[in-house]
């Protein structure tokens, strides 16, 4: 006899994402500007990260603030996107404040007070685990339509000078809405976790001076460069994995990887684990750096404008971050919204 609930799950409606849209500040940070005030080379950087330049927020812009241009470029690609939106979630490690949330101040900017709106925290790992939530709210009957927004001012909270993270982070935000999709598209399956025995890997002071067990953190970023690495590679091969298993396929049936961008050398670890060639990875880690919540949206952003990511491609999407935490995500892509393909020339000419 069939299990009625499994019935209910498998009958589940097609969701995935309907409109995306990103901001990356104007403020351009090549490597050459940390040589004048720590011990490295433009080189050494490079070499270790992928990471040639970043862009760092105004003096006076917030988390909030690149949120809700993301979501203005999302308007301005397709007007309607926010119809039916009922919740808004901010993917963020670097809030604007405690409380309010940053997802309420954006939704606050954007017309859509009144709707549901909470931050995340799961810092690299957000933007895709908000994905996942917000999948979860449309199938519990919570909302029609989700905004999940990453955005992150990172430059902010790391310590200027410290040579060990100063170099990775940058500044940026995407913002993508979750709803129903023509069937055959869209979210397959998700694979989420975290573990707390990693906190003191990569974590930034807030209420509590220590962590439990009496790790003493500090009023920056602070993060072991070396265990998140290693963590990193096992995570996103593993998950990576097990999303495709459940999703009944192999990593021969995926077209694009979108992983998120902390380090090249991750990413390279990653895709040789999947046995995929590093041409099917999508990577702007060079030009931004690690932007936590906000790189998958970034990068999923670009490889769409210029033509790569296409109607009914398979898509993997990974990341990791502060928790520890990972995800991954399989999912068909479905171009046949405004801002789901690539732009026209006209288009193009018409946002300019
Ligand atoms: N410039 C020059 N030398 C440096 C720098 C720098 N900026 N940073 C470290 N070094 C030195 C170290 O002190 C060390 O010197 P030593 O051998 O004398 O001790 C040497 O370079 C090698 O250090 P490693 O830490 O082994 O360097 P590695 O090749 O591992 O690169 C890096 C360091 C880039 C940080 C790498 O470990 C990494 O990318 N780790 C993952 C970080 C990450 O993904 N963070 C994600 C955060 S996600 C989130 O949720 C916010």
């Amino acid at each position: 006899m069939s299990d009625p609930s499994v019935a209910a799950l498998t009958a589940r409606p097609s969701l995935g994402v309907t409109a995306l849209g990103t901001y990356a500040p104007e403020r351009v940070v090549p490597n050459s500007e940390f040589e004048t005030r720590m011990d490295t080379t433009a080189e050494w950087i490079e070499s270790r990260t992928g990471i040639r330049e970043r862009r760092f927020a105004g003096p006076d812009q917030y988390t909030s603030d690149l949120g809700v241009l993301a979501v203005r470029d999302l308007l301005r690609r397709d007007p309607d996107a926010l119809r039916e939106v009922d919740a808004v979630i901010c993917a963020t490690v670097s809030p604007d404040a405690l409380m309010p949330s940053t997802a309420a101040l954006i939704a606050m900017q954007v017309g859509l007070v009144g709707a549901a709106a909470f931050d995340l925290s799961t810092a690299c790992s957000g933007f895709v685990y908000g994905l996942s939530v917000a999948q979860g709210l449309i199938l519990a009957g919570s909302a029609r339509r989700v905004l999940v927004v990453g955005a992150e001012a990172l430059s902010k909270i790391v310590d200027p000078n410290d040579r060990n993270t100063a170099i990775l982070f940058g500044d940026g935000a995407g913002a993508a809405v979750v709803g129903p999709v023509p069937d055959g598209y869209g979210f397959q399956e998700f694979v989420l976790g975290a573990d707390g025995n990693g906190g003191a890997s990569l974590y930034l002071r807030c209420v509590a001076p220590r962590l439990p067990g009496g790790f003493e953190m500090s009023q920056s970023v602070g993060m072991n460069g070396r265990e998140v690495f290693k963590f990193a590679v096992r995570v996103l091969g593993e998950s990576g994995t097990q999303a495709l298993a459940k999703s009944g396929l192999t990593s021969a049936d995926v077209d694009w990887v979108i992983p998120h961008q902390a380090n090249v050398r991750i990413i390279e670890a990653a895709m040789e684990r999947f046995g995929l060639p590093m041409s099917k990875a999508t990577v702007n880690l060079d030009r931004y750096g690690n932007t936590s919540s906000a790189t998958v949206p970034l990068v999923m952003r670009e490889a769409i404008d210029d033509g790569r990511i296409q109607d009914g491609q398979q898509l993997l999407l990974i990341a990791f971050g502060g928790g520890l935490s990972w995800v991954a995500g399989t999912m068909k892509w479905w171009a046949g919204a405004p801002s789901l393909h690539s732009r026209t020339p006209e288009e193009v000419g018409a946002w300019a």
